[in-house]
């Protein structure tokens, strides 16, 4: 048997996707005491660092397209507070100032899911389940939102993180630490805006959500059917062809969005739920709704293999 066969039929006997494997994890390490601000201290050497792929918002039209941004990204807990730092390349600093409205700000934003069976939608939550934000934006102090989806982004009453920025040759540096956030069980995801995009609102860079790994709290995989698909990824691109996907899902149609990066945006769970039940959660900023396919169990499942191959 060839090499190559052989190579072919492991791919095929392999489970398509689980979280496990793909590292979408974040270890918080213990601090004793609260965790530094200053993203210089040397504290920060003892988190383990994870490399984090923030893809350009498909969803948003005009958004920027483009390369993906790799981020590395820390976190410490002691004392009550969760830190994280966060850091990624960026050529050329863009700073909020008072009197020039007409330009935009580099910015960050560490957002937060509740410990729950389901992930919400990634991009700001869902009617129902609220997602937690902190954001960054250069030369301005730090913000805590509330999010329950699109477009319901408010400032919440709880208190506003800290945070401290550090420009280095060719990015950023950034703490933001603060009170929620590190209950066990909760997810985290990161956004990037570069000003010298125009970036603002949905022109952002966003990552998929990272379960958090801390001290007491469950495994990550405790996400369960929502980590995990045992589809067939190659039958699964046959039926999005067969199915018809393609006909509104392909970036040059644009009556949905684009799925050209669906699994390194998305988690299984949230793409099965898009597919079986897709009246559940609407995405926003398109005319038509996602139909309701007739489709089998199984099917689906290859499908959302199909899907998380692609990022
Ligand atoms: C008639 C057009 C149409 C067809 C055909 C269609 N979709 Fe969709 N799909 C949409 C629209 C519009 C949305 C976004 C609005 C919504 O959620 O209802 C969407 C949303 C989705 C999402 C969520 C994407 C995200 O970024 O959150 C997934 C996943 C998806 N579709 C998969 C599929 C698959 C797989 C097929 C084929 C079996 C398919 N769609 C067929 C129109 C379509």
């Amino acid at each position: 048997m060839s090499r190559a066969l052989v190579w072919l039929l492991l791919l095929l006997i392999a489970p398509s996707w689980s979280a496990a494997e793909s590292g979408r994890t974040i270890r918080v390490a213990e601090h004793a005491g609260v965790p530094p601000l200053d993203p210089a201290d040397h504290a920060w050497t003892r988190a383990a660092a994870t490399r984090v792929a923030l893809y350009p918002q498909a969803t948003a039209p005009g958004g920027p397209g483009g390369a993906v941004l790799p981020v590395e990204a820390r976190a410490l807990r002691g004392a009550g507070r969760l830190a994280v730092r966060l850091a990624w390349p960026d050529a050329h600093e863009n700073a909020a100032a008072p009197l020039a409205t007409h330009r935009f700000a580099d910015a960050v934003a560490v957002q937060f899911a509740p410990a729950g069976k389901t992930l919400p939608y990634v991009g700001m939550g869902e009617p129902g389940q609220p997602v937690q934000i902190w954001f960054w934006r250069a030369g301005q102090p730090a913000q805590r939102l509330a999010g329950q989806g699109f477009g319901s982004l408010a400032r919440s009453p709880d208190a506003a993180p800290e945070a401290r920025a550090r420009r280095t040759a060719g990015g950023w540096e950034v703490v933001l630490r603060g009170e929620a956030g590190a209950r066990p069980g909760a997810a985290i995801a990161f956004a990037a805006w570069d000003g010298a995009e125009d970036g603002r609102a949905g022109r952002k860079r966003l990552s998929a959500w990272q379960a958090l790994d801390v001290r007491g709290g469950p495994s990550p995989t405790a996400l369960g059917a929502e980590a995990r698909s045992s589809g067939d990824p190659s039958r699964g691109a046959r039926l999005y062809t067969e199915h018809g996907c393609v006909a509104c899902h392909a970036p040059s149609v644009g009556l949905g969005p684009s799925l050209a990066q669906a699994g390194g945006i998305h988690w299984p769970g949230y793409l099965r739920r898009a597919i079986l039940e897709p009246a559940a959660f609407r995405v926003p900023g398109y005319a038509t709704a996602m139909p309701a396919l007739p489709l089998q169990a199984d099917e689906v499942e290859d499908l959302v293999a199909y899907l998380m191959s692609l990022h």
